[in-house]
């Protein structure tokens, strides 16, 4: 099945990156309206009624999340919309941030004006700063044009839009890091309870949700939520971004409807990846961003059961994490026989260990412990109960931290061993081969059969 192009429509078209451009595109057609006659609870109606599904990695119901705000507070609302986007593989927001500025600041108007939100935030990842800039630049375009500011259009709300940089880590992307480092602090993730939605932004409650379930939210508005929910396959509603990378032929970014294209059909079909590279067979696929299980190809392309997967939640969840993964945030990477599985994991490895905030010991203390092992072990110096001690010290780590990254840094170490053992063993049983220089390390390694 072809793209689905709803949120990328127009991201193509320079037209999109100006307010007038964007205005004659049919952008802000609506907020006039929405402004004037509905109710912020007919529109949070619509977002439930649509199924959208946060698609900032978790999946989680967006409705639900907003259902949860502690309405009898008297505090400000606020929504803060996260476009730290830094899971490695994962690059879709970018897409939206830098050629679709008005479709998000639209998004944001209206996702604040259901909560009621009358100052609201994006966080914009501190590498992306020619971004930062683009947003800035469409912002004040809104100011003057009145979509944003006091009183708009006569409606009696009044709503402020800011922008904020990160600093350039991983970890902010992380929801509470993300509240702490707007509130000016070090960007380290709180215990939860209380959830942002009881008490985020100073104190007050707080939606968080990502820059691409926010930028569907006028598309919801403008169909309804019962006709968005008609798009993909229930409960995987709508279209999804894919960011597309490794060895393929057409790395980029591509919006699916949910559940309505094989994974066999993304890899190799010329609407989407376009097939391999340079001609060699793929051996492995991360199908959400970095942190989700890897996945040996048979496993990618059809469930363990032989039932050809689809490209949504449920299909890619078929089988839990022991044969199967999760569509994460849609940073799909695939890597041809070519690629030594040992190398990609200690890579993963040391970007985890990089990124740990340091707050727990698990975490802290098990992803360094995870790097240097791997990086012993492909250097072929480890020993064969290295590879059980991976596998153990991911368990210790998973579940016993304070936020998701040390279980994000446990799945694929779990999942490489389990899918790729005899590629480790082979690390130590042929020592020689590994230091050899003239051996060729990324040499395919046959699997057992
Ligand atoms: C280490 C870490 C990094 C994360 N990075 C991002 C990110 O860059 N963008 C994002 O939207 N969510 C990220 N998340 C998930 C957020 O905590 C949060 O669940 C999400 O922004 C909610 O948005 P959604 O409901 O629209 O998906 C990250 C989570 C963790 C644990
Ligand atoms: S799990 Fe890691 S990143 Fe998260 S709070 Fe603990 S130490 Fe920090």
């Amino acid at each position: 099945m072809a793209q689905r192009k709803m949120l990328l429509e127009y991201a193509d078209n320079p037209e999109a990156r100006s307010l007038e451009g964007w205005k004659r595109l049919g952008g802000y057609a609506q907020v006039e309206s929405i402004l004037k006659t509905r109710t912020p609870d007919s529109i949070m109606e619509e977002v439930k009624s649509s199924g959208l599904r946060g698609r900032g990695g978790a999946g989680f119901p967006c409705g639900l999340k907003w259902s949860f705000l502690d309405r009898k507070s008297d505090k400000p609302r606020y929504l803060v919309c996260n476009g730290d986007e830094s899971e490695p593989g994962t690059f879709k927001d970018r897409h939206i941030m830098e050629r679709l500025p008005h479709q998000l600041i639209e998004g944001m108007i209206v996702s604040s004006f259901a909560i009621g939100s009358k100052h609201s935030y994006i966080y914009v990842r501190g590498e992306y700063m020619y971004i930062l800039r683009i947003l800035e630049k469409a912002i004040d375009e809104a100011y003057a044009a009145g979509y944003l500011g006091k009183n708009i259009f006569g409606s009696g709300w009044d709503f402020d839009l800011s922008v904020h940089p990160g600093a350039g880590a991983y970890i902010c992307g992380e929801e509470t890091a993300l509240l702490e480092g707007l509130e000016g602090r070090r960007g380290n993730p709180r215990i939860k309870p209380p959830f942002p939605a009881v008490s985020g932004l100073y104190g007050c409650p707080t939606i968080v949700n990502n820059v691409e379930t926010i930028a569907a939210v006028p598309y919801i508005i403008a169909m309804g939520g019962d006709a968005y929910a008609g798009i993909g396959v229930k409960p995987s509603t709508g279209t999804k971004l894919i960011s597309a990378s490794g060895h393929i032929r057409k790395p980029g970014v591509y919006e699916i409807e949910l559940g309505k294209v094989s994974c066999e059909e993304f890899l190799h079909s010329e609407d989407y990846c376009g097939g391999p590279s340079n001609g060699r067979p793929f051996k492995a696929v991360i199908a959400g961003g970095s942190s989700v299980p890897v996945l040996p190809l048979d496993l990618f392309v059809k469930t363990a059961a032989g039932v050809p997967r689809m490209m949504s939640y449920e299909s890619l969840a078929e089988g839990g994490f022991v044969s199967g993964t999760s569509l994460g945030s849609g940073g799909l990477f695939v890597m041809d026989d070519s690629t030594c599985m040992v190398r990609n994991l200690w890579n993963l490895a040391r970007f985890y260990r990089h990124e740990s905030c340091g707050q727990c010991s698990p975490c802290r203390e098990g992803t360094a412990w995870m790097e240097k092992l791997l990086e012993r072990l492909e250097a072929g110096e480890g020993k064969l109960t290295d590879i059980d001690l991976l596998v153990e010290i991911s368990k210790k780590i998973e579940g016993n931290t304070i936020c998701p990254l040390g279980d994000a840094a446990a799945w694929p170490v779990a999942s490489h061993i389990r899918h790729f053992r005899h590629e480790f063993e082979h690390h130590v049983r042929f020592p020689e081969k590994i230091r050899d220089p003239k051996h060729n390390v990324a040499a395919p390694i046959p699997r057992p059969s």
